[in-house]
């Protein structure tokens, strides 16, 4: 076993980035280098504490889940039932599965620094009192999940992962599962489907997770970003925690930019920062162009315009402002951009992961396709634009899961920003060059 001292509270500079600090380290993947940078701290700190402390703690931190939805992680922790007379296995289960469009955190974060996962994950699991882990990693990223193998390897060999972690009397077993590549398998219930070796849909709530999740039994399902952000807070402590951030949304987390931005990338920052800001660290948009429309969080979210550079981009300012944090999947477009073009391609996606469980969702991003291709290839008509409202009114609000949703959010934010642009391609199709737009030059999603 190797010796790793207790950090000092509050010694680390309360200031971003903490999540991809050692990116550019030489191997900072290996666990030797971890260690060197204040790794397994946080989680000495936790096993001297009480499973119920460890979950106060990170309550009293106000860390939202990064997954999408904000939910806070340490509330969603406390739902798992703690004193059962008749106790069934807890599970805690990470969402690495990431297919979003544009967003592209949560695989660099477990290529650079997996243990830092590996730790977080082994903190959660104590706080709940579970002895089996799983990580669901997007079957397509062989790279992340050999590093990810390699990683728990090095973690059972020193004695962090297996019987009696730290002389502490805790145990757990922390497997990695590979998925199929299916959108819909990050959703946790079909996630929890597909982990139990079924084809992966939605399940019906309630029952949720908390009480009847993985195998039927009380599980905790947490995004990647949230359950690695957990080391440094016990590390670090609360206050250093709420230093950063806004009184709601506090903390560091990683935006995504993607698209006609000068230097694409993952931009660490305090949340509640805004784009004009993330900008100037990017270099602007790409050269001689300006910023025409973007999504704050994905895909899924309503889109933003040059409007909206100075919203704070945290949970509450986005919301204002009528979209949604989602994943700070930031896709960035210039004025070469038809946003009509932009709406189909996404469209496209959703309706080739739509799962089929449900009609709404079935069938409607199936007749959105249709619809936006006829006004894309200006052979639509005016009724075809109420037709394209009418159809995202039948899915969004209606489908089984949020997958449903989300397909409406470009529809209807496109047209509530840009219906100008839908009517110009009524009259001799659309009136820009694709050639001049790079980001969908290959088709797909951005
Ligand atoms: C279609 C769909 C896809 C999703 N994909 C992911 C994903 O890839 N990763 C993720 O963490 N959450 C994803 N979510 C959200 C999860 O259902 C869940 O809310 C999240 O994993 C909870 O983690 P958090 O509380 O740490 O944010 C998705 C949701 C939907 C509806
Ligand atoms: S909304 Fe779409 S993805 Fe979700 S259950 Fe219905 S068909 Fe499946």
């Amino acid at each position: 076993m190797i010796a790793i001292d207790l950090p000092t509270p509050g010694a680390e500079p309360a200031e971003a980035p903490v999540l991809s600090r050692h990116w550019s380290d030489d191997e900072p993947w290996l666990l030797r280098n971890y260690v060197h940078r204040n790794g397994y701290q946080g989680l000495k700190v936790a096993l001297q504490m009480a499973p119920d402390d460890v979950i106060d703690m990170v309550k009293a931190s106000g860390l939202r889940g990064r997954g999408g939805a904000g939910f806070p992680v340490g509330t969603k922790w406390s739902f798992i039932p703690q004193r059962e007379e008749r106790p069934k296995p807890h599970y805690l289960v990470v969402n690495a599965d990431e297919s979003e469009p544009g967003t592209c955190k949560d695989m660099p974060l477990m290529l650079a620094t997996p243990h830092m996962l590996v730790e977080g994950v082994i903190i959660a699991a104590y706080a709940i009192r579970a002895r089996h882990a799983f990580i669901y990693v997007r079957g397509e990223v062989a790279s992340v999940i050999r590093r990810l193998r390699d990683a728990v390897a090095e973690a059972y060999e020193i004695g962090v992962l297996g019987k009696n972690i730290f002389g502490s009397g805790f145990d757990l077993d922390l497997v990695v599962h590979a998925g199929a590549g299916a959108y819909i398998c990050g959703e946790e219930t079909a996630l929890l489907d597909s982990l139990e070796g079924r084809r992966g849909q939605p399940r019906l709530r309630p029952p949720f997770p908390a009480s009847e999740g993985l195998y039927a039994s009380p599980t905790v399902v947490n995004n990647v970003e949230s359950i690695a952000s957990v080391p440094a807070i016990l590390r670090n402590g609360v206050d250093w925690f709420r230093e950063m951030g806004t009184e709601k949304s506090p903390g560091f987390t990683l935006y995504s930019l993607s698209g006609h931005v000068t230097r694409p990338g993952q931009y660490e920052a305090p949340l509640g920062i805004t784009l004009r800001e993330l900008l100037e660290r990017a270099g602007g948009m790409r050269a001689g162009h300006e910023l025409k429309f973007w999504t704050p969080g994905g895909s899924s979210t309503p889109m933003f315009t040059a409007e909206h550079l100075d919203v704070p981009l945290d949970y509450e300012g986005v919301a204002e402002a009528g979209s949604m944090l989602g994943t700070k999947a930031i896709q960035l477009f210039d004025e070469t951009t038809c946003v009509v073009r932009a709406v189909l391609r996404w469209t496209e996606f959703y309706k080739h992961e739509s799962c089929g469980k449900c009609t709404p969702c079935r069938e409607g991003t199936y007749w959105l396709v249709q619809i936006l291709q006829r006004i894309e290839d200006g052979t639509g008509t005016q009724a075809d634009i109420d037709l394209l409202a009418e159809t995202t009114g039948n899915v969004v609000g209606k489908s089984f899961c949020a997958l449903g949703d989300g397909a409406g959010s470009p529809i209807t934010s496109s047209l509530q920003y840009f219906r100008d642009e839908y009517d110009a391609h009524l009259t001799g199709g659309c009136p820009f060059d694709p050639a001049l737009s790079t980001v969908f030059a290959n088709g797909g999603s951005a």
